[in-house]
């Protein structure tokens, strides 16, 4: 509704920079008698119009005025927790996603410690990646794990992902290394599709035992007395379809076997930091889908003691459909609204799911974590498409907010989210071509929301306007907060519209904000991407606000992602 407005009282200031323009292009021309007269009659019928022009222009001011968003904070009012797995990484055998992403060896001139590359551990070291979830995907149900352990590694294929060659060189200890480095957990996908109960459990067991157990002494011999942490175990993948094509049923069957027999035996995790596990859930929002999340949380409501579920996953790519035919770069605001309206699609599906997940567990014990998602793309030209490369724009940087906005919203459900994928695959974080590395405008926006994991969701009320382009409308703004670990009030502020800036205005309840300082993302165009060569076009901002009385003034430059913390 803003947007019409301002929209048409824009056209109608147009008028006189357009007639100035006629003027100036016509200077040097001498009128003729004749002209000259026409143009004295003519003189107050265009005195008129220009009056007439001035009034509108004058009754159009307060309407421009109304592309201003009023932006109410209510930090009285804490909502539930913004839990950091929100923020999980997803780490697949896939192209480069693992080999020259992460894992070089330790006989790489590039600069690794242990075979993992040290560029790559800093730059993820500064997100704080809460989780990363490995081996796939569809990797996850062809993995055998021993494949990846000890001095000789067996060498396979991946028929998943390009029919390459698989070294298994990154393995178990490999991924728990590179978990210790960067700081963060494990979230570990057992293979129920073409592996057994038995050997997932023995996978737990080499990860997790901490007495002489024969699978304990392998782990200890191969370099790892201490047993391994894992936080997250993923009981499938996909089973609905690269999984195994299994019916509900079916899986049901078989996850509560894995529930029941893959224990964790780290002495750490057994009363507290207790290892989740996350069955396989919907892949959409179709009836197929509504089904299988109805059957697990059916079951799930008449559990017994010998198996239990903390979350349901869900999978959902922002792609319009399939297969991925939308550039990553070199496309206009046509595919920037379209990409920018599907992905808010999101919303919609989570309900829908939550609201049968409310019917069984109303108390929300198990969690909805939606541990694949993001901008799914057609191959970037020349790439094996089997590889899933992507470029990543400040398109995808607005979409990542939008989508963890969203997650926030639902926090009191969704509590984990993995975008996929963490490097050189799909939404990455990080590219990187031999030595070089360059970090995209998604992973900029998970810096910007640092302050966001494990904070306290805060309600935020505005009228957004809209943003129409072609025959997309979307909410011209998007906003959310949140009480910060460090006692802060965090405001997101995402401004949709590619063309034109946003004057928010902050008002607060529940603290005296005196100021507010943080940082923007944006850039030149909306298909604005970092490369090897110039990796500095979509990087942020500092931003801070005016004060105005009782409220905080913030300028948004058009298509951006704003983070800002308010002082009192
Ligand atoms: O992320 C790429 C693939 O997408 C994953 O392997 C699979 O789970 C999903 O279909």
């Amino acid at each position: 509704m803003a947007f019409t407005l301002a929209d048409r009282s824009q056209s109608i200031v147009r008028s006189p920079t357009v007639h100035a323009d006629t003027l100036s292009s016509r200077r040097g021309f001498v009128p003729s008698s004749s002209v000259r007269r026409l143009s004295r009659a003519l003189r107050p019928l265009l005195m008129r119009a220009f009056l007439v022009v001035l009034t509108v222009v004058a009754i159009a001011a307060p309407r421009m005025a109304a592309q201003k968003v009023e932006l109410s904070i209510d930090a009285s009012k804490p909502g539930a927790k913004i839990d950091r797995n929100l923020f999980g990484q997803f780490a697949e055998h896939l192209g480069h996603g693992i080999y020259d992403g992460i894992w070089v060896g330790s006989d790489s001139t590039i600069p690794n410690t242990r075979g993992i590359r040290n560029d790559v551990v800093a730059a993820l070291k500064a997100i704080h990646v809460p989780n990363v979830r490995w081996p796939g995907g569809c990797f996850a149900d062809g993995y055998h794990w021993r494949d990846g352990i000890g001095p000789q590694r067996v060498v396979r294929l991946n028929p998943d992902w390009g029919g390459v060659i698989e070294p298994n060189a990154f393995g178990t200890h490999e991924f728990m290394d590179f978990i210790d480095q960067i700081g963060s957990e494990a979230y570990v996908s057992v293979n129920v599709g073409s592996g057994t109960v038995h050997e997932a459990s023995d996978w737990l067991e080499y990860m997790t035992a901490a007495q002489a157990t024969t699978l304990e002494k392998e782990r200890a011999a191969n370099g790892h007395p201490a047993p391994y942490k894992v936080a997250l175990l993923g009981l499938g993948n996909e089973s609905w379809d690269c999984g195994g094509n299994m019916t509900p049923e079916y899986y049901l069957d078989r996850m509560k076997r894995f529930s029941h027999f893959v224990r964790n035996y780290n002495p750490a995790q057994m009363e507290k930091d207790k290892m989740l596990k996350i069955a396989v859930g919907p892949g959409g929002g179709e009836q197929r889908w509504t089904d299988w999340t109805e059957t697990v949380m059916k079951a799930y409501q008449q559990h017994t003691w010998s198996w239990d579920i903390n979350g349901l996953s869900m999978h959902s790519y922002t792609v319009v459909k399939w297969p991925p035919a939308f550039k990553s770069v070199g496309f206009g605001e046509d595919e920037y609204a379209q990409i920018l309206k599907t992905t808010l699609e999101m919303d919609d599906l989570i309900k829908k799911h939550s609201a049968i997940m409310d019917k069984y567990d109303p108390q929300k014990k198990v969690a909805l974590v939606v541990d694949e998602w993001g901008g799914w793309y057609a191959p970037l030209p020349g790439s094996n498409p089997g590889f899933l490369v992507q470029q990543n724009s400040l398109r995808d940087a607005i979409l990542a907010a939008l989508n963890i906005n969203i997650f926030a919203r639902h926090a009191d459900r969704v509590r984990g989210a993995n975008i996929a994928q963490m490097i050189n695959v799909l939404q990455a974080m990080i590219l990187t071509d031999h030595e070089k590395m360059v970090l995209t405008p998604t992973y900029y926006v998970y810096k910007m929301y640092v302050p966001f994991q494990d904070s306290t969701f805060v309600p935020v009320t505005f009228d957004a306007g809209s943003y129409k382009h072609d025959d997309f409308t979307l909410p011209r703004i998007d906003a959310m907060a949140a009480k910060g670990k460090d006692g802060k009030l965090w405001v997101e502020i995402t401004n949709v519209d590619p063309q034109h800036a946003a004057e928010v205005e902050l008002n607060v309840t529940g603290i005296n904000a005196k100021s507010a300082s943080g940082e923007t993302l944006t850039a030149p165009k909306v298909d604005s991407v970092n490369t090897f060569e110039v990796p500095n076009t979509v990087v942020p901002k500092p931003i801070s606000a005016r004060a105005q009385g009782s409220k905080l003034i913030l300028q948004l430059e058009p298509k951006s992602v704003t983070v800002v913390s308010l002082e009192q």
